[in-house]
């Protein structure tokens, strides 16, 4: 898989905040009423996933639903994550930050082949400016599979 990093282009990555618009629009979240769409960049595919919510409380957040889209199409690493969230009556939904449970889940496919992967942190469309992170970032001082001897590539 190629490596992209810090330079994918403008253009992939306001698809990828397409994609993920897209995913929101098709949340369930009667009981939040935040809705909210993942994007992964995987070479040249894209996973999303949306939340999911239950009467139970126990829901399914978007990237947990996009990585298990990824790994579903068979890749054990992504390039880049775009989350956008907003309560439902909402016109501009905006960049949202995966919560501590995704943070753990983005880590575990983080940190093994050449992916390295980013965030996107900040958009301005007018200026055509993007900001990025990286996803390993997000969780400092991590336990990850490495530490129980577990490839998550494999
Ligand atoms: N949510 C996500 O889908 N991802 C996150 O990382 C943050 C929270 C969802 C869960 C719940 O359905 C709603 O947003 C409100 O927390
Ligand atoms: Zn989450």
């Amino acid at each position: 898989m190629a490596h992209v990093g810090l330079d994918i282009s403008v253009e992939r990555w306001e698809r990828l905040i397409l994609r993920a618009k897209e995913a929101r629009a098709c949340a369930y979240a009667p009981y939040s009423k935040f809705y909210v769409g993942a994007a992964l960049l995987c070479g040249d595919t894209i996973y999303v996933g949306c939340n999911v919510e239950c009467a139970d409380y126990d829901g399914t957040h978007a990237e947990e639903a996009a990585l298990a889209q990824m790994i579903l199409g068979g890749s054990r690493s992504y390039e880049a994550i775009v989350v956008i969230g907003g309560l439902q009556d909402i016109e501009a939904p905006v960049l949202t930050m995966p919560c501590g449970k995704c943070r753990q889940k983005l880590f575990e496919f983080a940190g093994f082949g050449k992916a390295d992967p980013v965030i996107l942190l900040g958009h301005d469309a007018g200026k055509g400016e993007v900001r990025t992170g990286r996803v390993r970032d997000l969780l400092p001082h991590a336990f990850g599979p490495l530490d129980i001897g577990i490839d998550s590539s494999k």
